[in-house]
């Protein structure tokens, strides 16, 4: 039976580092309350004007596109997940496409909005479409550019220190070999509690989920007007990330391990057997966590939150690159993917390298 494996991988980060101190300078925050929460000491921010999401994708793309021994005119669809787009539409794998000079073959560009999962289901999704035959040439990326949107200021802390730019893509080839690539990807969601980690406006809720329907400034219901949005809503910082940072660790130090252990037992293995597992980089201090509920020791888990932040979709291919070029990643490891963010919505990857 055919399987998905990972060809070409590669990944980029912007040159711009910022400190926390030099976040400080901006807000009240300090190097050591960071550290302390997130484990994060430093993050990387695109040039403005110079790059966007898609630039970045692009630049990690020919990276992975180079290294599977393909060319940009062999890939034959592009899935790109991101929660910061050079715009609310078209999305980025069409941006992307241009980027990379794909204009002759109008392969399908299909976009990913799931956030901190957001590569984990879009590799799933092209997985089910190596197998099917549909594609054998796949460009799987993710970027963010959160630079772009994050409000530096001390209203904005809970938020700004945490993330940072960047980018990874992978080429996803058939293979035949029994027992090689992709093993199995589980994705889940529960909408339930889907604005503790959100970015509100703009967007068509005209206060609909919410009790406090005047806290945008939205016009009445019969009157013809702007809902996208309005000048409350800028005003009071709805075009920002809100995120219950408790609420959020709560959930994902129940629900990394939990998809983690079933993703495995589903192909006969256990935590035990991982050679390397790639969490989102979420936060430092969930990782740990993750880490010894499963009992894993140093060496099976791998993170670069400290120097990267969390970069949301673009985190485990971020991580899986950098792993991999270490050596910490070699032919026929048992590598687990697993993400957990807003929606919320996780999953995870199972994979014989
Ligand atoms: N610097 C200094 N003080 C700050 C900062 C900052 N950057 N941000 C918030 N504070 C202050 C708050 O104002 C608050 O002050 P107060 O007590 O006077 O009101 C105090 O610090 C505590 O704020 P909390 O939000 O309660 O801080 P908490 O201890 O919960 O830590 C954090 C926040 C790090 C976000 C934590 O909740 C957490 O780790 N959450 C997990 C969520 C997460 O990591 N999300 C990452 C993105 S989502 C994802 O990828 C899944």
């Amino acid at each position: 039976m055919t399987h998905s494996r990972i060809a070409g991988i590669g990944h980029y980060v912007p040159d711009n580092i910022y400190t926390n101190e030099d976040l400080a300078k901006f807000m009240d925050t300090s190097d050591e309350w960071i550290q302390e929460r997130t484990g994060i000491k430093e993050r990387r921010f695109a040039t403005k004007h110079e790059e966007t999401t898609a630039t970045l994708g692009a630049r990690a793309s020919r990276i992975a596109i180079e290294r599977a021994g393909t060319t940009a005119e062999e890939i034959d669809f592009i899935i790109f997940a991101t929660l910061s787009p050079d715009y609310y539409f078209p999305g980025s794998g069409v941006i992307l496409q241009r980027e990379l000079g794909i204009t002759k073959t109008e392969i399908g560009a299909l976009d990913v909005r799931n956030q901190c999962s957001g590569f984990i289901y879009a590799l799933s999704v092209a997985d089910q479409f190596i197998k099917s035959g549909m594609y054998k040439n796949i460009l799987v990326v993710g970027a963010e550019m959160h630079s772009s949107g994050l409000e530096f200021n001390t209203r904005g802390r809970g938020v700004s220190v945490i993330f940072g730019d960047g980018a990874g893509a992978v080429v996803l080839q058939p293979t035949d070999e029994a027992g090689k690539g992709i093993l199995n990807s589980e994705l889940h969601s529960d909408g339930t509690n889907a604005e503790m980690l959100s970015l509100l406006s703009p967007g068509s809720h005209g206060g609909y989920h919410h009790d406090d329907k005047e806290q945008f400034g939205f016009p009445d219901k019969d009157q013809l007007g702007e809902i996208f949005v309005t000048q409350k809503i800028v005003d009071d910082g709805f075009l920002y990330p809100h995120m219950d940072g408790k609420s959020v660790f709560k959930k994902a130090v129940v629900k990394f391990p939990e998809v983690i252990t079933s993703s495995l037992a589903a192909v006969g293995k256990t935590p035990a057997d991982i050679d390397m597992l790639i969490p989102h980089q979420a936060n430092l201090r969930i990782s740990q966590f993750v880490q010894k509920v499963l009992k894993l020791n140093d060496d099976q888990v791998f993170n670069n939150i400290q120097k990267y932040g969390n970069t949301t979709a673009a985190s485990i291919p971020i991580a899986l690159s950098e792993a991999w070029e270490q050596g910490k990643i070699k032919d026929n490891d048992l590598v687990c993917l697993a993400a957990f963010g807003s929606g919320f919505t996780w999953g995870s990857v199972v994979i014989s390298w």
